[in-house]
């Protein structure tokens, strides 16, 4: 569904969230393949540590909802480049949150990272990519985005409207030659859910999962999830009615 990459030499790809957990661990794999990266997220110090590794590799620290910043890291980034060749945009957060717990501060907060902060980045790149006519862009959502869960009462939601957003940019720049990636993990080992106190079904690593993800674009897929062992179950979960899924979901998580 997209154009498969034969070779990362050369590829110029702006990682967005490659301080920590899957998007660190992409960008280390890509670096290692002969990619020049960008990357990007608030913590410039972990930045700086994966790219002192590889000389040329631009540290861009950024927050991703504030547009300024994002706006400043993408003109750095041509001034070096003149064009870029994929852009992936993995920074996220997770608060668990259930109807009993509502917190309007930290909904708030879980939209304006997830989605706004990635509309952000939309409002950046896709003006040069389109210019380009060549490149692409990956947003890493979740299968928590496929349907309503459980203590994803908001992040949940986040999720679900980048999965919206990716099917709708793929309609919109598969014809004008462009590559778009809809990225649903499953769960990975990570600090983001380092906070989780229940056992995590199908847990990977970020290595294994940054080596899935980054195969599915190679392979030029649409939609790349992972582990397929985890994911599968819940892509068909979305395929059943309402009565049947509420039964399942209740059945298997007990909440
Ligand atoms: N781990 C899982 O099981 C899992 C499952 C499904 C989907 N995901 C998604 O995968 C993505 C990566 O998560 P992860 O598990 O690798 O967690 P992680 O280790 O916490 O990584 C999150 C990344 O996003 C960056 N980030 C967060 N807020 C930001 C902001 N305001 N501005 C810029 N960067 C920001 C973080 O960097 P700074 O803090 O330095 O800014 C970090 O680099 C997220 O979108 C997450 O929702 C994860």
């Amino acid at each position: 569904m997209n154009s498969k990459i034969k070779s990362w030499r050369g590829q110029r790809v702006w990682v967005i969230g490659a301080s920590s957990g899957i998007g660190a661990e992409t960008a280390r794999i890509l670096q290692a393949r002969g990619a020049r990266l960008a990357l990007s997220a608030r913590n410039a110090q972990g930045l700086q540590q994966l790219a002192s590794s590889q000389a040329g590799t631009l540290v861009l620290p950024l927050d991703i909802t504030d547009h300024a910043s994002v706006i400043g890291a993408h003109q750095q980034i041509l001034a070096q480049w003149d064009g870029i060749d994929l852009v992936l945009i993995v920074a996220g957060t997770y608060n668990k949150m259930r109807a009993d717990n509502f917190d309007l501060v930290v909904a708030k907060q879980l939209v304006e990272i997830n989605l706004n902060g990635t509309l952000n980045c939309l409002d950046a790149v896709l003006p040069t990519l389109l210019k380009q006519g060549h490149g692409g862009i990956g947003i890493v959502s979740s299968v928590a985005g496929f349907r309503g869960l459980p203590e994803a009462l908001v992040y949940g939601p986040s999720k679900a409207a980048l999965i919206n957003l990716c099917e709708a940019l793929y309609l919109d720049l598969h014809p004008r030659g462009l590559n778009v990636y809809l990225i649903n993990p499953g769960f990975v080992a990570t600090p983001l859910t380092a906070k989780n106190d229940f056992a995590m079904p199908a847990l990977i690593s970020a290595t294994e999962a940054a080596h899935k993800l980054i195969l599915g674009i190679e392979r030029g897929e649409f939609h790349i999830h992972f582990p397929k062992r985890f994911t599968n179950w819940l892509r068909f979960a979305r395929l059943l009615p309402y009565r049947s899924y509420f039964w399942l979901i209740h059945k298997v998580t007990g909440l």
